[in-house]
């Protein structure tokens, strides 16, 4: 396992003015009546993806374990329970933030890596045109996995029970089976997944018996799965890494065409990094640094809008509504178009970085520029450039369909020291490559899809890229995932959030923290709330349906291309403790996940649902 704190090479230019920038926020944030008014949380509490997930990490805590052991077992379980995102074949990243407040905030990066022997073109067809088949449905499309090194290594460090009993309620959910639930049915009935499940592998006889597809309430069994689990339980990373089970995955690897090797295995590390901080209003943030875009992407948003008068907008907002006489849902109300364009605006800015500028920080060839980024003087220079109306960089380009369905997952845990772990992890898009390894039981990612593996061609989510995140032997892809973390004045966990959804995750974590943050809304609320995703390329915004038609006709009129959709963006994953530290957790109503906590019955997503005024 590697410790790497540095995130850019680049001479630290700005750094005194960042520096007073953190010194004014620290001053700003110091208050000495926060840990009364945000005291230790009065109860533990578990967010996730997946319900009996959730009654795995409460039951973690409530025999005693920290945060690390109940995220790890959460995490886990998932893998059991989710198959179409909950990994072991996977990777991801978690922030820890320790109750002591004097233990420095720590992320573990345990992205996927490239292969040694892959190139892009491995991602030509025969007449050397780019084939996303091939980073999306194919053996080559496997990044090394990151999950194991990472939640072992996560709980090693930080958890307190031994890792086998952490690990135990996954094989029991995996051996005894769970019945299947609805969403997973649904999703087994799809005739894309179908197709995708039955190429090659073992999925077809675990999810398709019989070739009939599994059904809502059918007991899954995975009897190979559960003794993966147990033998890693047992072995630790050497488990999986080496032995059966990687003797497992590289024959179905080989039997794919794929190139992965032992020593791409055995030579894997997860990686500790400095979180990336950063101040609003007076709240600590402190989130992933590359090789996730998440963290900078957020941080970006949030200063830039920092610099706008939001909450002259609210008033505003609320005033035009009363000339014209509408009697706007409360919820809605604080949203004027200016204040939406802004956030718009801020989103292309930052995605726009991205692209350019974003990539794995380990690779001697690319020097991503944080400070720079971040700097005050970056962020004013952007900020200045918004003007009244969308100002679109680029011309628009040919985009492949969104895929709306979820394939990464998150979890949030809170304990009642008031430590925190926020985790997301993936296979990249539903069910990985496809390719369940047959005898080991688990799904292979196509994480490899995350690369800019040919100039301006966009991968699954629409993302384009450049040298940063062009494809090297052994690099990490560009992630947008964003577990996130946020203290309160002297240092007291505020909330733990984060998402599935590709780039929208990033969208809905900034949306989601400035309706509570700005426009005092409920979490319940924010969650609920209909999202926008706004990503430079294509230049088009993205809306959910509920949105206030005359608001977006204010946005066309600021000449944004408003782009109205069926599908849903991202599954947010949320706790956020309350004066007095009572946390309230919500679970994203467009997935069905739930909220657990100690001595609390489990609360599904769908309560979460919005409500009609
Ligand atoms: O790391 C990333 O950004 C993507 N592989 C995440 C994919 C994802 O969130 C899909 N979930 N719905």
């Amino acid at each position: 396992m590697t410790t790497r704190v540095r995130c850019s090479r680049r001479p630290r230019i700005g750094v005194a003015l960042a520096t007073l920038v953190v010194l004014t926020a620290a001053c700003a944030s110091f208050d000495p009546d926060a840990r009364a008014r945000f005291a230790t949380p009065r109860r533990g509490m578990v967010v996730c993806e997946h319900p009996l997930a959730t009654e795995v990490g409460v039951a973690i805590l409530e025999q005693g374990g920290n945060a690390a052991d109940a995220a790890v077992a959460t995490a886990l379980a998932l893998a059991v329970v989710l198959p179409r995102a909950g990994n072991l074949g996977g990777g991801g990243f978690a922030v820890w933030v320790a109750h002591d407040a004097s233990e420095a905030p720590r992320v573990l990066d345990f992205r996927e890596t490239a292969p040694s022997a892959l190139t892009s073109e491995h991602f030509l067809d025969a007449n050397g045109q780019p084939d996303p088949e091939r980073s999306l449905a194919h053996a080559l499309a496997c990044g090394v996995p990151g999950s194991p090194a990472g939640l072992f290594e996560l709980h090693s460090e930080l958890g307190s029970m031994r890792f086998e009993d952490v690990a135990q309620p996954a094989v029991d959910l995996a051996r005894n089976g769970f019945p299947i639930d609805a969403e997973l049915a649904r999703s087994l009935a799809h005739d894309g997944v179908r197709a995708h499940l039955t190429r090659e592998g073992a999925a077809d006889q675990l999810f398709y018996p019989g070739g009939v597809a599994l059904a809502e309430g059918d007991l899954l069994v995975q009897e190979a799965l559960a003794r993966t689990i147990e033998r890693f339980a047992r072995r630790g990373p050497s488990g999986f890494y080496q032995g059966e089970v990687a003797n497992a995955l590289l024959a179905a690897v080989r039997a794919g065409d794929g190139v992965l090797s032992a020593g791409d295995l055995r030579d894997y590390e997860p990686v500790w990094r400095e979180p990336l901080r950063g101040w609003f209003r007076g709240l600590e943030i402190i989130t992933v640094p590359p090789p996730s875009s998440g963290g900078l992407v957020l941080l970006q948003v949030l200063s830039m809008l920092d610099g706008f008068p939001l909450d002259q907008e609210i008033v505003a907002a609320a005033e035009d509504a009363r000339r014209m006489g509408r009697d706007l849902d409360p919820r809605e109300a604080g949203l004027s178009g200016r204040a939406v364009h802004w956030w718009i605006e801020a989103m292309r800015r930052a995605f726009a970085d991205r692209a350019v500028h974003m990539g794995d920080p380990d690779s001697p060839n690319v020097d991503v520029p944080v400070d720079e980024l971040l700097s005050p003087e970056w962020v004013s220079e952007r900020r200045v450039s918004i003007s009244e109306f969308a100002v679109p960089d680029v011309a628009p380009l040919d985009l492949p369909a969104f895929r709306e369905d979820g394939e990464t997952t998150h979890l949030s845990v809170l304990d009642t020291h008031g430590n925190a772990v926020s985790l997301t992890t993936t296979l990249n898009t539903s069910f990985g490559n496809g390719l369940l390894v047959p005898g080991a039981g688990f799904f292979l990612n196509n994480e490899i899809d995350d690369f800019a593996l040919f100039p301006g061609v966009p991968n699954a989510y629409g993302l384009v890229g450049g040298d940063a995140n062009a494809l090297e032997p052994r690099k990490r892809p560009l992630s947008s995932m964003t577990p996130t973390i946020v203290r309160e004045g002297d240092q007291v966990v505020r909330w733990v959030l984060g998402s599935p959804g590709g780039p929208r995750i990033i969208t809905a974590v900034i949306q989601v923290f400035l309706r509570c943050e700005v426009y005092g809304q409920s979490l319940a609320d924010a969650v609920a709330a209909p999202r926008l995703h706004q990503q430079w390329n294509p230049p088009a915004t993205r809306f959910e349906a509920g949105w206030d038609p005359l608001l977006l006709d204010r946005l066309r009129g600021r000449r944004h291309e408003v782009v109205e959709t069926e599908g849903t963006f991202a599954s947010v994953q949320a706790i956020r403790v309350d004066v007095g530290g009572e946390p309230v957790g919500v679970s994203d109503p467009r997935a069905s996940g739930a909220v657990g906590a100690e001595g609390r019955d489990l609360v599904p997503a769908a309560a979460f649902a919005r409500k009609p005024r």
